[in-house]
């Protein structure tokens, strides 16, 4: 029941001399709540007006006397003063804002097997039944025009006290299902919380790991230089430098060999003359069966022709490998000590093998392949790459390592971002609309159908070839007023949360869609009804639990709570 302000606390004030009075027969359309103002048989003093004071033969004589009603609690005698919104003071000179509006909120009726209510005043006596206010017909008491309203409140009582009693267990329903979205809202929360939480604890672990792996790449590109510096200036000229040590060492083999050989030539040969010299020298007549058989066996070995036993082209090989001067021999060593890492190492070291005596290129390109692949596999070398970059396995590995480390760090902060921004967003009195978010309702409506997902979207769908058309994605919560009726059949105003969602398609010639969806309470999550309210300016009126109030909710609320 609404009640001006001003009468409820006039009310109040006087509940405690109401006992002692209720003696005193309450005149025609008077409330209890207001008999005290009509206990004075001789002279009634208006209620709000209390320097207006009339007989008391004057209440209810169908004449409006009190300048706020009050003299005519049973007829209609001062319906014409406003009860809702006051006459302005320039309307009736003299007189405040108060003073003008009703004091009464109506005609009282009781409503016995009902519940009692008030009629506005206008309607009393007007010839029309108003049962959905007054079932007992005690507003057309003076009968105009011979009409009788009967007394309808038993089965009106009746009916109303069923579809309350449904509404109430509807109520209970949606209370427990509010309570339910509560709790998996509340859930949800301690989940983003935890997952924070424990993406705080990764976050922490995966830092540690990527300093520690900046740190071992710091140490590992150092070594990787001091490998090159203390073979030469460049792995280039460490390998040269390799290769030329061991030229260096076959080329003394070499020359050894041939001087053992020359040596042992040399005493073969004068074995050979004295075997010579004894055959033509001993005497056959001797009959000496070992020297005899000594004889014959060098005629033998004489006889065999071993063919020369130096060969003059290899002899010239030899020649040409052994020349100690460097530029002779065909190998610029010296170029390549000094050669700067221009390019691919793998591609010098086979440009290294051009530069040899075709006699060691088949040498060199044995050791070489197996050396090479020896100093890659220990980061001497980096492998052949097409970004001819001249970076060790070893280096790239912890590259590869912290990059890989990084990649998981930022992904980590963004997830944890992620987390802390949906714990700030707006999700209604105790983050209700969580547990809703997501949650997709549809209703048919003739050629469409539409859909609403709780705080994602809005969508038009044509029922022929279902071409989807969007009504505005999620923006915020807000609180919005609609006009609806109230019992006693006036427009209101009252406030009702909306979600609303905007950017939707674009029209053409008009702007992008946008969708109000006013939330009511009720037992399911329904879509009621969609309207076009303007060109692409959709309003949606959907019934869900996450709204309904409870009487713990019955608690003077700002807006900021939601
Ligand atoms: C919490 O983290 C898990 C794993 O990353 C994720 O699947 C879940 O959706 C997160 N919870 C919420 C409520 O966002
Ligand atoms: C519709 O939205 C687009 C981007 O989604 C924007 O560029 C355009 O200006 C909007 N049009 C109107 C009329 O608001």
């Amino acid at each position: 029941m609404r009640l001006p302000q001003s009468l409820f606390l006039l009310a109040v004030a006087g509940t405690s001399a109401r006992a002692s009075s209720d003696k005193v027969a309450r005149p025609r359309g008077v409330a209890p709540e207001f008999a005290k103002f009509y206990q004075d048989t001789k002279t009634f003093t208006c209620i709000s007006n209390p320097a207006v004071q009339i007989p008391y033969s004057a209440v209810n004589d169908d004449f409006c006397d009190c300048p706020d009603g009050s003299d005519e609690p049973g007829t209609a005698a001062c319906s014409h003063l406003s009860r809702n919104s006051p006459l302005t003071v320039a309307d009736r000179p003299g007189h405040s804002e108060l003073e003008l509006t009703l004091a009464l909120p109506g005609y009282y009726c009781k409503n016995k097997g009902h519940r009692p209510s008030f009629v506005p005043f206008q309607r009393v006596n007007d010839g029309i039944c108003d049962y959905e206010l007054c079932c007992d017909g005690s507003d057309e008491w003076a009968r105009p025009g011979g009409k009788k309203c009967e007394d309808r409140c038993k089965e009106i009582g009746k009916k109303w006290r069923k579809e309350e009693e449904a509404k109430q267990k509807s109520m209970t329903a949606a209370l427990k299902k509010k309570k339910q979205l509560l709790a998996e809202a509340s859930r949800q929360e301690q989940e983003i919380q935890d997952n924070i939480s424990r993406l705080e604890v990764e976050i922490k672990d995966a830092d540690a790991k990527v300093q520690s792996l900046e740190a071992n790449l710091k140490v590992v590109e150092e070594q990787d230089r001091k490998v090159v510096r203390t073979k030469g200036k460049g792995k280039v000229n460490a390998l040269a430098g390799v290769a030329k040590a061991r030229v260096e060492e076959l080329r003394e083999s070499i020359v050894e060999l041939r001087q053992q050989r020359d040596e042992t030539l040399d005493r073969m040969k004068e074995l050979e003359e004295i075997l010579s010299k004894f055959k033509i020298e001993y005497n056959p007549n001797f009959n000496d069966e070992g020297v005899k058989r000594a004889v014959r066996s060098w005629e033998d070995y004489a006889a065999r022709d071993l063919g020369e036993i130096i060969n003059d082209a290899q002899e010239r090989d030899f020649d040409e490998i052994v020349k100690a001067d460097d530029k002779d021999s065909g190998v610029d060593w010296e170029h390549w000590e000094n050669e700067e890492d221009g390019c691919a190492d793998s591609d010098l070291v086979y440009k290294l093998a051009a530069y040899l005596p075709p006699s060691l290129v088949e040498f060199i390109e044995d050791k070489v392949l197996a050396a090479k692949a020896f100093l890659e596999d220990n980061g001497v070398l980096a492998k052949p790459s097409t970004d001819s970059t001249t970076e060790s396995k070893a280096v790239t590995e912890a590259r590869d390592a912290l990059k890989s480390a990084q990649d998981s760090l930022n992904n980590l902060n963004s997830k944890i971002r992620d987390q802390q921004s949906d714990l700030e967003k707006d999700y209604g009195t105790a983050g209700i609309f969580r547990a809703l978010k997501g949650q997709c309702i549809e209703k048919d409506a003739g050629e469409y159908k539409y859909e609403h997902c709780f705080l994602d979207s809005t969508k038009q769908v044509a029922k022929k070839g279902g071409s989807v058309t969007s009504m505005g994605k999620f923006t915020k919560i807000a609180m919005t007023t609609v006009e609806e009726l109230n019992e006693a059949g006036d427009v209101i105003t009252v406030e009702k949360i909306a979600l609303e969602y905007e950017r939707g398609q674009s029209c053409w010639n008009g702007p992008n869609r946008s969708t109000k969806v006013v939330l009511e309470c009720g037992e399911q999550n329904e879509i009621l009804k969609t309207a076009e309210d303007e060109k692409c300016v959709y309003s949606m009126l959907v019934t869900t639990p996450a709204v309904c109030r409870g009487p713990e909710d019955d608690v003077p609320r700002s807006k900021d709570e939601l």
